[in-house]
């Protein structure tokens, strides 16, 4: 503090405030300087009740930094386009989104961006994140501007040819974390390559509700395998919820891409053109002369999809002759029938070929939407080349070991594993993000080199970040009404409840209680059976337990 004779006041020397230095930076024209102190919006869940002067203050400051910030990412992607480096324009443009994730003119930019640069898949994963949050806050659809845009980048192939050298693309998710147990499926996962490597093709699905760390164990082993001494090729494709009506081979596009940029890109661009021509074309860079487009892939008729499927099993087939092949599938509930229909296919000739399929999803949601993946996966079953590898929670022991190699040499108290663990139950997302939200609003700190917990335990108890908010708040979201507050209503007994106890508060039928409840077990894997109760001279009562404290507490 500073002291004149009539005033106090912050002495502006001793401390340093982020939003302070941010507008410094702005104006001495350090931008790129400033966007890295900008790391959240100001005072971003912070909230004084009753001070309305201070909430007006409080929107004001905030708008003006984001607008700020939104500028500065703009006023980069237009530097980096000038100079040519379209990468980096394409990473500012990605910010400039978030900034702003409404605005759609900084969509449409993103989106060009990354069709310059052959990035198909990366544009349609931008749009369909754009269209999705649209929807869900606004009930509304990009605009007729913005759907021409990636009407046009659909229809065109990869865009143009990729300005810069040929280089491994970034895995789905690059493990940067920690991660702990998983050895057992590991080692499934692992056995089932050395068994394809062998020429005993197999598909592996990987099950697991959201956030079970399905997409990690697969890009760890994935990773282990690129790092290994054999050689083995590896394609990866991913399904959008949002496209997987209109996407027709969407995964597979996007997987075959990834093998044309692989370190065999070339000798695989070869085998494509001889052996897959309807498909290479989908690759090729676009005719120069204007307005000419490459017959897309995904309108092909019914009679082209024969020749499409016969054309893909013909390329595999010379591609695996030449090292084992990965073909990794993620968040494969949104699967579109026209991958599943091709995959049904290639799993019937899987049995001699050097190619192992692995297929991520959670199965709760692959129940809700339309249903075309079970009958492949029982064929598949009947005829002995796919595995099932289910992922659990994590252990109190393993989040124990999460903790100790996040917080190498923590102070912590010995009861606070055990409180992630229950405020968890396990779940490797929500855990991670707890722990990032605890340390983020300074209940971890590092003092002294040594990580200790600033707060009470009891007050971490009642934290729940945001994130961990949302994604309960997704899952509600697909609950019709009546389920909603049929779960609102047991979540008041608490994390067990009786279907009897349900019914009698909400006045209905405890058959159709019973029923509904059946069906949110079923399709979407929020709560789960643990007893049936007999009670004398009365309906029988059937106990649940909500598979999340964490649901029960949001609901
Ligand atoms: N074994 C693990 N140990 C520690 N952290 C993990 C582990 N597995 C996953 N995580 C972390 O949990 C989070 C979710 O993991 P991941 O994205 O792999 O889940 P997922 O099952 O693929 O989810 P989704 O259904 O949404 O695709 C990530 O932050 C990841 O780092
Ligand atoms: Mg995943």
């Amino acid at each position: 503090m500073s002291q004149g004779n009539e005033e106090v006041g912050l002495n502006f020397g001793a401390v340093r405030c982020d939003v302070a230095d941010f507008d410094r930076m702005i104006e001495s024209g350090h931008v790129s300087e400033a966007l890295e102190l900008y790391r959240g919006h100001l005072l971003e869940g912070f909230f004084i009740s009753d001070a309305p002067e201070f909430e007006r203050w409080q929107d004001g400051a905030r708008t003006r930094l984001c607008e700020t910030a939104s500028r500065a990412a703009q006023a980069l992607v237009e530097k980096a386009e000038n100079g040519g480096d379209l990468s980096t324009a394409a990473m500012w443009a990605r910010r400039a989104v978030r900034l702003a994730p409404h605005d759609e003119a900084q969509l449409r930019r993103l989106l060009t961006l990354l069709d310059q640069q052959g990035d198909r898949a990366g544009a349609l994963r931008a749009y369909d994140e754009f269209a999705r949050r649209l929807a869900t806050e606004f009930e509304a659809e990009p605009a007729a501007e913005t759907q021409s845009l990636l009407g046009a980048i659909r229809t065109r192939a990869t865009a143009a040819a990729p300005a810069t050298p040929r280089r491994e693309p970034p895995a789905i998710l690059t493990p940067r974390r920690h991660t702990v147990g998983r050895a057992r499926e590991r080692a499934a996962l692992l056995a089932s390559f050395q068994s394809a490597a062998a020429g005993h093709g197999q598909v592996v699905c990987v099950a697991g509700e959201p956030g079970i760390g399905k997409t990690t164990l697969v890009e760890e082993c994935l990773a282990e395998l690129s790092a290994g001494s054999g050689r083995c090729q590896i394609a990866r494709g991913r399904c959008s919820e949002r496209l997987a009506g209109t996407a027709a081979y969407l995964p597979l596009l996007e997987a075959l891409q990834s093998l044309l940029h692989g370190v065999d890109g070339e000798a695989v661009g070869r085998a494509m053109k001889r052996t897959a021509p309807t498909w290479h074309v989908q690759f090729a860079p676009p005719s120069r002369s204007a307005g000419t487009l490459q017959p897309d892939v995904t309108a092909a008729p019914a009679a082209s999809q024969a020749r499409l499927t016969l054309e893909l099993a013909a390329f595999l087939e010379e591609v695996c002759q030449a090292s084992p092949l990965v073909l990794f599938f993620d968040d494969v509930h949104w699967i579109d029938p026209s991958t599943v229909d091709l995959l049904a296919y290639l799993g019937s000739r899987l049995a001699s070929q050097r190619l192992l399929i692995v297929l991520a999803y959670r199965p709760a949601e692959m129940l809700v939407g339309k249903n075309v993946f079970w009958p492949m996966k029982l064929d598949l079953q009947t005829r002995g080349v796919c595995r099932e590898i289910g992922l659990e929670f994590l252990t109190p022991d393993e989040v124990a070991q999460y903790l100790a190699l996040e917080f190498p040499g923590h102070r912590f108290s010995a009861a606070f594993p055990a409180l992630v663990h229950a405020r968890t139950e396990g779940s490797p997302l929500f855990m991670v993000d707890l722990l990032r939200y605890l340390r983020e609003h300074g209940a971890i700190v590092e003092v002294a080199g040594a990580w200790a917990l600033s707060e009470s335990l009891p007050n971490i108890e009642r934290e729940l970040p945001e994130s961990v908010r949302s994604m309960i708040e997704r899952q509600a979201g697909q609950l019709a009404p009546i389920d909603r507050r049929l779960l609102a209503v047991a979540s008041v007994q608490g994390q067990e409840f009786d279907s009897a106890v349900v019914a009698t508060v909400l006045a209905r039928d405890p058959a159709r209680v019973e029923e509904r409840l059946e069906q949110l077990e079923r399709v979407h894997a929020l709560i789960r059976p643990v007893a049936q109760r007999e009670r004398p001279g009365r309906l029988q009562s059937v106990r649940y337990r909500f598979i999340h404290g964490l649901y029960q507490n949001a609901l």
